[in-house]
């Protein structure tokens, strides 16, 4: 019977499809946008069908790196809220693969926390952590954290920290998307990578700014005009 001990020796790598510097995204004109958001983004990044088809690979890589035998089951955790739709597009492709394969099976339970630390498009410097429920229920068991973004990587080394307080037997994160910030390096890299950006603030599938942006299908880049338009000011 396969463990997740024994697939941890393989040999896990993010490997993210990497979207260059040169790349600026399409045009809005190709696409059809919320009439509310038309006038402040700068292009389309990476349209929605691409996410699709980069999360249907993480799912099927993350089913066979952790399927594990019955009855053990693995906690996948979404962040909330810029996690939703990966989280739930991500669950479900696994679950296509559990439907589809007769040779191995990966059961799964939800977990839900939520974290803020943006205000406008900087780092507050400070993470709220609001865990949703018990989080004594991640002892011994094995926690894949699904994340929308990692581009400082200080909340994931806060939030992993946090979580081992509660002694899981194994963490594992995978965010839809890293960042390759411009000043500094990235302190965290994720197991599960879908994409790597260059330094633009994104928006949309549930990547917002200050709230907006998250009833967005396509994930674009926000241009300045929707910067100043939905700045709020820190209370
Ligand atoms: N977009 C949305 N949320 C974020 C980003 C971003 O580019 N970076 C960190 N949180
Ligand atoms: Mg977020």
């Amino acid at each position: 019977m396969a463990s997740i001990e024994k697939s941890s020796k393989k040999n896990i790598e993010a490997n993210p499809l990497i979207i260059p510097d040169s790349y600026e995204g399409y045009s809005l004109s190709y696409f059809n946008l919320p009439l509310h958001y038309r006038n402040d983004l700068k292009s389309v990044l990476i349209p929605y069908g691409f996410v699709q088809d980069r999360i249907e690979a993480l799912a099927s890589r993350i089913f066979d790196d952790l399927h594990i035998g019955m009855p053990e089951q693995l906690i996948c955790m979404c962040v909330l809220k810029g996690g939703y739709r990966f989280f739930s597009d991500l669950v479900s492709k696994i679950q296509n693969e559990n439907r589809l394969r007769s040779d191995r099976s990966l059961p799964m339970s939800l977990e839900f926390i939520r974290t803020r630390s943006y205000i406008n498009d900087q780092s507050s410097g400070s993470l709220e952590i609001i865990g949703l429920g018990d989080l004594n229920k991640i002892k011994n068991k094995n926690v894949l954290i699904i994340e929308d973004i990692i581009d400082s990587g200080i909340t994931m080394v806060t939030l992993k920290e946090e979580l081992e307080k509660f002694h899981p037997k194994t963490i594992r994160v995978a965010s839809l998307i890293t960042k390759r910030r411009k000043d500094k390096k990235c302190v965290f890299k994720p197991d599960y990578c879908g994409f790597e950006v260059p330094d633009h603030f994104v928006v949309g599938y549930a990547l917002d700014y200050n709230e907006y942006f998250r009833d967005l299908e396509h994930i674009c880049i926000l241009k300045e005009s929707g910067v100043t338009k939905y700045k709020v000011t820190p209370s």
